[in-house]
Protein backbone atom coordinates (compact mmCIF):
# COMPACT_ATOMS: atom_id res chain seq x y z
CA UNK A 1 0.00 0.00 0.00
CA UNK A 2 2.19 3.21 1.06
CA UNK A 3 6.20 2.71 0.21
CA UNK A 4 8.43 5.08 2.04
CA UNK A 5 10.23 7.60 -0.62
CA UNK A 6 13.34 7.58 -1.31
CA UNK A 7 15.39 10.08 -3.68
CA UNK A 8 16.66 7.49 -5.42
CA UNK A 9 19.17 7.96 -8.28
CA UNK A 10 17.91 11.10 -9.59
CA UNK A 11 21.27 13.20 -9.72
CA UNK A 12 22.79 10.34 -11.69
CA UNK A 13 20.41 9.83 -14.00
CA UNK A 14 20.44 13.56 -14.73
CA UNK A 15 24.00 13.45 -15.56
CA UNK A 16 23.76 10.36 -17.79
CA UNK A 17 20.86 11.73 -19.79
CA UNK A 18 23.35 15.30 -19.96
CA UNK A 19 26.22 12.60 -21.46
CA UNK A 20 23.58 10.92 -24.04
CA UNK A 21 22.24 14.30 -25.11
CA UNK A 22 25.40 16.44 -25.07
CA UNK A 23 27.87 13.50 -25.88
CA UNK A 24 30.31 14.98 -22.90
CA UNK A 25 29.37 14.49 -18.63
CA UNK A 26 27.75 17.91 -17.26
CA UNK A 27 30.49 20.30 -15.63
CA UNK A 28 28.22 19.68 -11.81
CA UNK A 29 24.64 18.49 -10.84
CA UNK A 30 22.60 20.13 -8.62
CA UNK A 31 19.89 18.80 -7.31
CA UNK A 32 16.82 20.15 -5.00
CA UNK A 33 13.60 18.58 -3.01
CA UNK A 34 10.11 19.45 -3.01
CA UNK A 35 8.30 20.00 0.12
CA UNK A 36 5.52 19.25 2.75
CA UNK A 37 4.07 21.72 5.63
CA UNK A 38 3.50 20.30 8.44
CA UNK A 39 1.32 23.57 9.32
CA UNK A 40 0.98 27.36 8.79
CA UNK A 41 -0.52 27.86 5.00
CA UNK A 42 -1.60 31.30 3.33
CA UNK A 43 0.49 32.81 6.62
CA UNK A 44 4.42 33.67 4.58
CA UNK A 45 2.75 36.75 1.94
CA UNK A 46 1.31 37.32 5.30
CA UNK A 47 4.78 38.22 7.41
CA UNK A 48 3.92 35.16 9.00
CA UNK A 49 4.87 31.79 10.47
CA UNK A 50 5.45 28.57 8.58
CA UNK A 51 6.69 24.81 9.61
CA UNK A 52 7.92 23.01 6.23
CA UNK A 53 10.16 20.10 6.20
CA UNK A 54 12.29 18.68 3.06
CA UNK A 55 10.68 15.64 0.87
CA UNK A 56 13.09 12.72 -0.27
CA UNK A 57 12.28 13.46 -3.61
CA UNK A 58 14.69 16.07 -5.72
CA UNK A 59 14.68 17.69 -9.13
CA UNK A 60 18.35 17.46 -10.57
CA UNK A 61 19.62 19.96 -13.15
CA UNK A 62 22.89 18.86 -14.79
CA UNK A 63 24.76 21.76 -16.27
CA UNK A 64 27.51 22.96 -18.53
CA UNK A 65 28.18 26.61 -19.66
CA UNK A 66 27.98 27.37 -23.54
CA UNK A 67 29.93 30.05 -25.13
CA UNK A 68 27.37 31.32 -26.97
CA UNK A 69 25.41 32.53 -24.47
CA UNK A 70 22.26 30.60 -25.33
CA UNK A 71 19.84 29.32 -22.17
CA UNK A 72 19.21 25.95 -23.02
CA UNK A 73 16.98 23.27 -21.27
CA UNK A 74 15.57 19.69 -21.63
CA UNK A 75 14.08 17.40 -19.39
CA UNK A 76 13.24 14.32 -19.09
CA UNK A 77 10.18 12.51 -18.34
CA UNK A 78 10.00 9.22 -16.46
CA UNK A 79 9.40 7.54 -19.54
CA UNK A 80 12.91 8.98 -20.85
CA UNK A 81 12.12 11.30 -23.63
CA UNK A 82 13.58 14.27 -23.81
CA UNK A 83 11.41 17.47 -24.33
CA UNK A 84 13.70 19.85 -25.32
CA UNK A 85 12.82 23.95 -24.74
CA UNK A 86 13.94 26.34 -28.12
CA UNK A 87 17.75 27.34 -26.86
CA UNK A 88 16.95 31.50 -26.43
CA UNK A 89 20.22 34.26 -25.91
CA UNK A 90 19.80 34.49 -21.82
CA UNK A 91 20.19 38.33 -23.13
CA UNK A 92 16.66 37.91 -24.84
CA UNK A 93 14.73 36.35 -21.93
CA UNK A 94 12.09 38.82 -21.02
CA UNK A 95 8.83 38.37 -18.49
CA UNK A 96 5.95 36.01 -19.81
CA UNK A 97 8.24 35.31 -23.18
CA UNK A 98 8.71 31.94 -22.07
CA UNK A 99 5.68 29.70 -21.20
CA UNK A 100 5.25 26.13 -19.69
CA UNK A 101 7.13 24.26 -17.61
CA UNK A 102 10.85 26.38 -19.27
CA UNK A 103 9.63 29.10 -17.79
CA UNK A 104 10.57 28.27 -14.68
CA UNK A 105 14.16 27.40 -15.55
CA UNK A 106 14.41 30.14 -17.93
CA UNK A 107 13.47 32.71 -15.25
CA UNK A 108 15.68 31.95 -12.62
CA UNK A 109 18.11 32.25 -15.62
CA UNK A 110 16.35 35.70 -16.40
CA UNK A 111 17.02 36.94 -12.62
CA UNK A 112 20.69 35.98 -12.02
CA UNK A 113 21.45 38.04 -15.69
CA UNK A 114 20.24 40.91 -13.93
CA UNK A 115 22.73 39.99 -10.80
CA UNK A 116 25.67 39.63 -13.08
CA UNK A 117 25.61 35.84 -12.26
CA UNK A 118 25.41 34.07 -15.37
CA UNK A 119 25.51 33.46 -19.34
CA UNK A 120 24.58 30.82 -21.03
CA UNK A 121 23.89 26.96 -20.45
CA UNK A 122 22.95 23.74 -20.78
CA UNK A 123 20.53 22.24 -18.54
CA UNK A 124 19.33 18.92 -18.37
CA UNK A 125 16.46 18.15 -15.58
CA UNK A 126 15.45 14.83 -14.18
CA UNK A 127 13.72 14.43 -10.98
CA UNK A 128 10.93 12.36 -8.86
CA UNK A 129 9.20 14.75 -7.44
CA UNK A 130 5.34 14.46 -8.39
CA UNK A 131 4.57 17.31 -10.83
CA UNK A 132 1.27 19.24 -9.64
CA UNK A 133 0.95 17.56 -6.29
CA UNK A 134 0.99 20.61 -4.48
CA UNK A 135 4.78 19.40 -3.51
CA UNK A 136 6.44 22.23 -5.28
CA UNK A 137 7.96 20.48 -7.74
CA UNK A 138 8.43 23.96 -9.66
CA UNK A 139 10.31 25.10 -6.37
CA UNK A 140 12.63 22.15 -6.63
CA UNK A 141 12.96 22.83 -10.28
CA UNK A 142 14.26 26.26 -9.75
CA UNK A 143 16.18 26.19 -6.61
CA UNK A 144 17.88 23.51 -8.57
CA UNK A 145 18.66 25.84 -11.18
CA UNK A 146 19.60 28.32 -9.17
CA UNK A 147 22.81 26.54 -7.68
CA UNK A 148 23.28 24.93 -11.17
CA UNK A 149 23.39 28.26 -12.40
CA UNK A 150 25.60 30.01 -9.96
CA UNK A 151 27.71 26.63 -9.68
CA UNK A 152 28.43 27.01 -13.28
CA UNK A 153 29.84 30.38 -12.65
CA UNK A 154 31.88 28.84 -9.21
CA UNK A 155 29.66 29.93 -6.40
CA UNK A 156 28.76 26.65 -4.58
CA UNK A 157 26.43 27.70 -1.45
CA UNK A 158 27.79 27.83 2.20
CA UNK A 159 31.37 28.81 1.00
CA UNK A 160 32.89 32.17 1.80
CA UNK A 161 31.72 35.06 -0.16
CA UNK A 162 28.63 33.04 -1.71
CA UNK A 163 25.19 34.39 -1.70
CA UNK A 164 23.19 33.00 1.36
CA UNK A 165 20.40 30.89 1.49
CA UNK A 166 17.93 33.23 2.07
CA UNK A 167 19.37 35.34 -0.84
CA UNK A 168 18.65 32.48 -3.18
CA UNK A 169 15.29 31.87 -1.94
CA UNK A 170 14.81 35.39 -2.46
CA UNK A 171 15.85 35.36 -6.25
CA UNK A 172 13.87 32.25 -6.93
CA UNK A 173 10.62 34.36 -5.72
CA UNK A 174 11.36 37.11 -8.24
CA UNK A 175 11.70 34.64 -10.84
CA UNK A 176 8.47 33.14 -9.82
CA UNK A 177 6.48 36.25 -9.18
CA UNK A 178 7.87 38.58 -11.75
CA UNK A 179 8.89 36.36 -14.63
CA UNK A 180 6.49 33.33 -14.39
CA UNK A 181 4.14 35.10 -12.82
CA UNK A 182 2.51 33.95 -9.82
CA UNK A 183 2.31 36.03 -6.62
CA UNK A 184 3.77 33.09 -4.26
CA UNK A 185 5.03 33.90 -1.14
CA UNK A 186 8.76 32.48 0.18
CA UNK A 187 7.69 29.24 1.93
CA UNK A 188 8.70 26.45 -0.59
CA UNK A 189 12.14 28.16 -1.94
CA UNK A 190 12.86 28.67 1.43
CA UNK A 191 12.19 24.97 2.51
CA UNK A 192 14.03 23.68 -0.26
CA UNK A 193 16.97 25.43 -0.11
CA UNK A 194 17.10 25.62 3.80
CA UNK A 195 15.51 22.38 5.25
CA UNK A 196 17.66 19.66 6.68
CA UNK A 197 17.42 16.64 7.35
CA UNK A 198 15.62 14.97 10.80
CA UNK A 199 14.02 18.71 10.88
CA UNK A 200 11.39 20.83 10.29
CA UNK A 201 12.16 24.28 9.61
CA UNK A 202 10.24 26.84 11.56
CA UNK A 203 10.66 30.01 9.45
CA UNK A 204 9.53 33.84 10.64
CA UNK A 205 9.18 35.16 7.09
CA UNK A 206 9.34 38.71 8.30
CA UNK A 207 12.77 38.87 9.75
CA UNK A 208 13.33 35.41 7.97
CA UNK A 209 15.15 34.04 11.12
CA UNK A 210 15.06 29.98 11.07
CA UNK A 211 14.95 27.51 13.67
CA UNK A 212 15.48 23.50 12.49
CA UNK A 213 13.58 22.11 15.18
CA UNK A 214 13.76 18.02 15.69
CA UNK A 215 11.41 16.08 14.12
CA UNK A 216 11.49 12.47 14.63
CA UNK A 217 7.87 10.89 14.29
CA UNK A 218 9.34 7.20 14.11
CA UNK A 219 10.91 7.63 17.40
CA UNK A 220 7.26 8.93 18.69
CA UNK A 221 5.75 5.33 17.15
CA UNK A 222 4.04 7.83 14.35
CA UNK A 223 4.35 8.22 10.16
CA UNK A 224 3.34 11.57 8.32
CA UNK A 225 1.29 10.12 5.73
CA UNK A 226 1.42 12.23 2.55
CA UNK A 227 -2.06 11.56 0.29
CA UNK A 228 -1.82 12.71 -3.18
CA UNK A 229 -5.07 13.33 -4.14
CA UNK A 230 -4.61 13.82 -7.82
CA UNK A 231 -6.32 16.98 -7.82
CA UNK A 232 -5.65 19.41 -10.06
CA UNK A 233 -7.83 22.27 -9.62
CA UNK A 234 -7.67 24.93 -12.49
CA UNK A 235 -8.62 27.88 -10.62
CA UNK A 236 -5.98 27.89 -8.00
CA UNK A 237 -3.99 30.21 -9.73
CA UNK A 238 -6.86 32.63 -9.82
CA UNK A 239 -7.85 31.71 -6.15
CA UNK A 240 -4.58 32.53 -4.68
CA UNK A 241 -4.20 36.25 -6.02
CA UNK A 242 -7.63 36.53 -4.81
CA UNK A 243 -7.01 35.50 -1.35
CA UNK A 244 -3.45 36.94 -1.37
CA UNK A 245 -5.27 40.60 -2.40
CA UNK A 246 -8.03 39.77 0.25
CA UNK A 247 -5.30 39.94 3.27
CA UNK A 248 -3.85 42.92 1.90
CA UNK A 249 -6.77 44.85 1.75
CA UNK A 250 -7.59 43.80 5.11
CA UNK A 251 -4.21 44.81 6.53
CA UNK A 252 -4.76 47.99 4.58
CA UNK A 253 -7.74 48.74 6.31
CA UNK A 254 -6.61 47.82 9.53
CA UNK A 255 -3.42 50.08 9.41
CA UNK A 256 -1.01 47.32 9.44
CA UNK A 257 1.93 46.60 7.44
CA UNK A 258 0.73 43.18 7.17
CA UNK A 259 -1.79 40.26 9.03
CA UNK A 260 1.34 39.07 11.05
CA UNK A 261 0.67 42.13 13.36
CA UNK A 262 -2.62 41.37 14.02
CA UNK A 263 -1.95 38.78 17.39
CA UNK A 264 -4.72 36.38 18.22
CA UNK A 265 -5.50 38.87 21.66
CA UNK A 266 -6.18 41.48 18.53
CA UNK A 267 -8.53 39.25 16.58
CA UNK A 268 -11.72 40.01 17.86
CA UNK A 269 -11.25 44.21 17.36
CA UNK A 270 -9.78 43.26 14.11
CA UNK A 271 -12.93 41.39 12.94
CA UNK A 272 -15.74 43.94 13.87
CA UNK A 273 -13.34 46.58 11.97
CA UNK A 274 -13.66 45.01 8.31
CA UNK A 275 -16.23 44.17 5.98
CA UNK A 276 -18.11 40.73 6.68
CA UNK A 277 -16.12 39.63 3.45
CA UNK A 278 -12.70 39.89 5.12
CA UNK A 279 -13.09 38.55 8.27
CA UNK A 280 -12.85 34.83 7.28
CA UNK A 281 -9.52 36.03 5.78
CA UNK A 282 -8.00 37.63 8.72
CA UNK A 283 -9.52 35.03 11.24
CA UNK A 284 -7.31 31.96 9.30
CA UNK A 285 -4.29 34.03 9.01
CA UNK A 286 -4.06 34.96 12.88
CA UNK A 287 -5.50 31.63 14.26
CA UNK A 288 -2.95 29.94 11.66
CA UNK A 289 0.28 31.66 13.06
CA UNK A 290 -0.84 30.86 16.51
CA UNK A 291 -1.46 27.04 15.53
CA UNK A 292 2.59 27.59 14.00
CA UNK A 293 3.67 28.44 17.53
CA UNK A 294 2.15 26.37 19.40
CA UNK A 295 3.38 23.63 17.23
CA UNK A 296 6.67 24.58 17.51
CA UNK A 297 6.80 24.82 21.14
CA UNK A 298 5.02 20.80 21.29
CA UNK A 299 7.97 20.37 18.86
CA UNK A 300 10.45 21.76 21.03
CA UNK A 301 8.74 20.13 24.39
CA UNK A 302 9.14 16.62 22.25
CA UNK A 303 5.64 16.63 22.25
CA UNK A 304 5.34 15.61 18.62
CA UNK A 305 2.18 13.26 19.26
CA UNK A 306 0.31 16.15 20.57
CA UNK A 307 0.08 18.20 17.59
CA UNK A 308 -3.12 16.24 15.77
CA UNK A 309 -5.28 18.64 16.88
CA UNK A 310 -3.13 21.56 15.53
CA UNK A 311 -3.22 19.86 12.35
CA UNK A 312 -6.88 19.17 12.28
CA UNK A 313 -7.87 22.78 13.90
CA UNK A 314 -5.77 23.95 10.38
CA UNK A 315 -7.45 21.94 8.48
CA UNK A 316 -10.82 23.46 9.44
CA UNK A 317 -9.79 26.52 9.27
CA UNK A 318 -8.78 26.25 5.71
CA UNK A 319 -11.72 24.61 4.58
CA UNK A 320 -14.63 26.90 6.27
CA UNK A 321 -12.41 30.56 6.37
CA UNK A 322 -9.66 30.14 3.75
CA UNK A 323 -11.81 28.47 1.39
CA UNK A 324 -8.97 26.83 -0.42
CA UNK A 325 -9.84 22.98 0.30
CA UNK A 326 -11.92 20.88 -1.84
CA UNK A 327 -13.76 17.55 -2.09
CA UNK A 328 -10.78 15.48 -2.38
CA UNK A 329 -8.50 17.06 0.11
CA UNK A 330 -11.59 16.54 2.69
CA UNK A 331 -12.15 13.39 1.98
CA UNK A 332 -8.67 12.70 2.26
CA UNK A 333 -8.51 14.44 5.66
CA UNK A 334 -11.59 13.44 7.29
CA UNK A 335 -10.81 9.48 6.00
CA UNK A 336 -7.28 9.62 7.35
CA UNK A 337 -9.01 10.80 10.93
CA UNK A 338 -11.86 8.29 10.84
CA UNK A 339 -9.11 5.63 10.92
CA UNK A 340 -7.42 6.79 13.76
CA UNK A 341 -4.79 9.51 12.29
CA UNK A 342 -4.31 12.04 15.46
CA UNK A 343 -4.55 15.23 12.90
CA UNK A 344 -4.92 15.85 9.07
CA UNK A 345 -4.70 18.32 6.71
CA UNK A 346 -4.43 19.61 3.45
CA UNK A 347 -0.68 20.59 2.87
CA UNK A 348 0.36 23.52 0.21
CA UNK A 349 -2.25 26.19 -1.41
CA UNK A 350 -4.92 24.50 -1.81
CA UNK A 351 -7.33 23.69 -4.48
CA UNK A 352 -6.39 19.92 -5.13
CA UNK A 353 -2.76 18.76 -4.29
CA UNK A 354 -2.04 17.04 -0.82
CA UNK A 355 -2.72 16.07 2.62
CA UNK A 356 -0.77 14.49 5.45
CA UNK A 357 -1.86 12.72 8.26
CA UNK A 358 -0.04 12.05 11.23
CA UNK A 359 -0.32 8.64 12.45
CA UNK A 360 0.61 5.76 14.44
CA UNK A 361 3.37 4.02 12.81
CA UNK A 362 1.33 -0.06 13.30
CA UNK A 363 -1.80 1.51 11.93
CA UNK A 364 -0.56 3.40 8.67
CA UNK A 365 -1.36 0.41 6.25
CA UNK A 366 -5.03 0.18 7.63
CA UNK A 367 -5.28 3.67 7.88
CA UNK A 368 -4.12 4.00 4.08
CA UNK A 369 -6.26 1.60 2.82
CA UNK A 370 -9.54 3.21 4.76
CA UNK A 371 -8.75 6.31 2.45
CA UNK A 372 -8.21 4.59 -0.83
CA UNK A 373 -12.01 2.87 0.16
CA UNK A 374 -13.36 6.26 1.03
CA UNK A 375 -12.02 7.23 -2.55
CA UNK A 376 -13.02 4.54 -4.25
CA UNK A 377 -17.05 4.95 -2.78
CA UNK A 378 -17.43 8.36 -4.42
CA UNK A 379 -15.61 7.31 -7.90
CA UNK A 380 -12.77 9.14 -7.42
CA UNK A 381 -9.29 8.65 -9.04
CA UNK A 382 -7.04 6.50 -6.19
CA UNK A 383 -5.04 9.20 -4.43
CA UNK A 384 -1.29 8.25 -4.28
CA UNK A 385 0.19 7.17 -0.91
CA UNK A 386 3.98 7.39 1.03
CA UNK A 387 5.11 8.38 3.83
CA UNK A 388 7.66 10.67 4.87
CA UNK A 389 10.85 11.72 6.65
CA UNK A 390 12.02 14.86 6.80
CA UNK A 391 14.77 15.28 4.50
CA UNK A 392 18.11 17.26 3.00
CA UNK A 393 17.75 20.65 1.40
CA UNK A 394 19.27 21.21 -2.33
CA UNK A 395 22.87 21.33 -2.44
CA UNK A 396 25.71 19.95 -5.08
CA UNK A 397 25.49 16.10 -6.16
CA UNK A 398 28.21 15.39 -8.70
C1 LIG B 1 1.84 27.91 -2.29
C2 LIG B 1 2.78 29.10 -2.39
C3 LIG B 1 3.41 29.43 -1.04
C4 LIG B 1 2.36 29.52 0.07
C5 LIG B 1 1.43 28.30 0.01
C6 LIG B 1 0.28 28.43 1.00
O1 LIG B 1 2.56 26.74 -2.01
O2 LIG B 1 3.81 28.85 -3.33
O3 LIG B 1 4.16 30.63 -1.12
O4 LIG B 1 1.66 30.73 0.01
O5 LIG B 1 0.87 28.12 -1.28
O6 LIG B 1 0.76 28.36 2.30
Amino acid sequence: MTGAATAGGVPARAANEFAKLHGQSPTGVWSAPGRVNLIGEHTDYNDGFVLPFALPFRIAVAARARTDGRFAVTTVGDDGRPQRAEPVPVEALEPAGVTGWAAYPSGVSWVLRHEGLTSGADLLIAGDVPAGAGLSSSHALQCATALALLGLAGIELDRPGAPSRSEVAAWVQRSENDFVGVPTGLLDQTASLCCVESCVLFLDVRSGEMEQVPFDAAAAGLDVLVIDTRARHSHGDSGYRERRAGCERAADLLGVPALRDIGSSGLDDALSRLPEELRPLVRHVVTENDRVLRAVELLRAGRLADIGDLLTSSHVSLRDDYRVSCLELDVAVDAARAAGALGARMTGGGFGGSAIALVPDEERDTIGDKVLAAFAERSLPAPGLFTAVPSPGAGRDI
